[in-house]
């Protein structure tokens, strides 16, 4: 698969700033501009090289953290532990500091989201994952190193079996599950680095670190 073989509906890799694709999140957007007009409120692009091995996929912004500051993850309690571990292993480098111009970089390593939009109450409807997935197969069509994906929850590890037509019984979601995929890339799956898990338990640090590594020797 090369890049020019997939189209977005917008024309571009990423969705541009005012894009009208999904009218429950254009309306959001156009509340939170109002309400706080300095900060991004906008689709959320990319973080880190295309001509990276490792795509780590999120869910989508959250309110106070990647749709404010632009970038994936940057600002959202999320991020914390997700940036630190890439560190851990020499897939990032420099002082996450929670902005984007913290001078944090990404090392063979690239961070997007299956939605690109913050939605209300952090859930996507079906239709906005829907209409969002051009962009996620896009960038990795456009990903020629592109080895291992990293479903960071079950909604990217879904988001991914529903971009490669794949069906989710022959791959059930699982923390530290590797599945094969066509064209020899594989998909590991690990629970969101949320705010909610590690505070139940339901990941610890251990947790996504073993899951980061099994990626490593995966892929
Ligand atoms: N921030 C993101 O950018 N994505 C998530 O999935 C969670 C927080």
């Amino acid at each position: 698969m090369t890049a020019a073989a997939i189209t977005t509906p917008t024309g571009g890799l990423e969705p541009p700033r005012d894009c009208p694709l999904c009218p429950r999140l254009v309306e959001f957007r156009t509340i939170n501009r109002a309400a706080f007009p300095d900060r991004h409120n906008a689709p959320v692009p990319a973080f880190g090289s295309l001509d990276a091995r490792y795509l780590f996929i999120g869910l989508a912004p959250g309110l106070r953290g990647a749709n404010w500051s632009g970038r994936p993850f940057t600002g959202d309690y999320a991020g914390d532990l997700l940036y630190a571990t890439l560190k851990t292993f020499g897939l990032a480098q420099g002082d996450y500091g929670a902005r984007p111009d913290d001078g944090f970089t990404l090392l063979n390593a690239r961070v997007t989201n299956a939605v690109r939009c913050v939605p209300p109450e952090n859930k996507p409807l079906p239709a906005e994952f829907k209409a969002c997935r051009p962009f996620l197969l896009a960038e990795m069509a456009a990903m020629p190193n592109l080895r291992g994906l990293f479903a960071i929850g079950r909604n990217a590890h879904d988001a991914v079996l529903s971009l490669l037509d794949l069906r989710k019984s022959a791959h059930p979601f699982a923390h530290g599950a590797v599945h094969a995929l066509p064209e020899g890339q594989v998909l590991v799956d690990s629970y969101h680095c949320s705010r909610y898990n590690t505070n139940t338990g339901r990941l610890t640090e251990a947790m996504f670190h073993q899951a980061v590594k099994t990626l490593l020797a995966a892929a």
